[in-house]
């Protein structure tokens, strides 16, 4: 995507035009992970129940996806669920799941018209069968697209997805001698993709919460204050500046310029 192509959606006069002219469109971040944070605290602060929260967090999924797709991000990868995330009540499990039922066929058609590819990560297998199956209708509905790659991370834990591509490396017939980290990166769930440039968390907790443990080795860590339901495209343009500022050493000395280069 272009400056100006992402200038023609945004409407003409918004503040929003002078963050997009600040932004270097040669040194994207190719990978935004998000740990979309505050669902809970957004709702307590309007004095309502906490599932009110996550409905409000919809609209921040959907505003952000299409920024980033629009941006000319090629992946982007939202945790939505977290194996953890099974200690809630019961009630509030349940709500999610029927949202995340509801956003995939609501936007389905946004997805395939901005070119957007459609991914689960996480043991998606253990989730109720006519989630896996409206899941597996977006990926497969979406599996031509050759835009954004659209991970959502559900039923996730970033030492499960180890332990998972450990199991999956022993029962591929690679040699231990044979094993590198390239090697053992090609048994993860996010096979095949770049690891994130950038980490967004919202509502300010200094946290990874097990989220893509290996993936973020060198990622640039963002944190905003902002709460999920509050988060726009104006939010997301402010982190890829954010990134833009920063110097990437991957351990090494330091030199300018290094955004991207990876
Ligand atoms: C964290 O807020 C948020 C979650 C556990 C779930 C995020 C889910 C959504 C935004 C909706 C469904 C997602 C998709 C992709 C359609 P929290 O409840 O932990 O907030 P708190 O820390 O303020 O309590």
């Amino acid at each position: 995507m272009s400056r100006d192509e992402l200038l023609a959606w945004i409407p003409s006069g918004h503040p929003d035009e002078s963050l997009v002219r600040e932004i270097h469109f040669d040194r994207l971040p190719v990978h935004v992970a998000v740990i979309m944070d505050g669902n809970g605290r957004w709702a307590a602060q309007r004095h309502l129940p906490r599932v009110e929260g996550h409905r409000a967090g919809i609209d921040s999924v959907r505003d952000s996806v299409e920024t980033a797709a629009r941006l000319g991000i090629q992946v982007l990868t939202l945790y939505a669920f977290s194996m953890e995330n099974w200690k809630r009540p019961a009630s509030e499990v349940g709500t999610l799941m029927q949202l995340l039922k509801r956003y995939l066929r609501s936007e389905l058609d946004t997805l395939l018209s901005n070119d957007i590819r459609f991914r689960v990560i996480g043991r998606m297998e253990d989730l109720a069968p006519d989630i896996q199956e409206e899941l597996h209708a977006a990926i497969q509905r979406t599996s031509s697209s050759r835009g954004m790659l659209f991970n959502i991370a559900l039923n996730y834990g970033g030492r499960a997805e180890i332990v998972d591509a450990a199991r999956r490396a022993m029962t591929s017939g690679v040699r231990p001698e044979d094993l590198d980290e390239q090697r053992f990166a090609s048994f993860l769930y996010t096979a095949g993709q770049p690891d994130p440039d950038l980490l967004i968390r919202t509502s300010g907790e200094m946290r990874v919460s097990n989220y893509l443990l290996w993936q973020i080795a060198y990622s640039e860590i963002y944190v905003t204050d902002t709460l999920w339901p509050d988060f726009r495209r104006r939010h997301l343009l402010e982190a890829v500046l954010a990134y833009q500022k920063r110097e990437r050493r991957y351990g090494g000395i330091s030199s300018p310029a290094v955004i991207g280069a990876k």
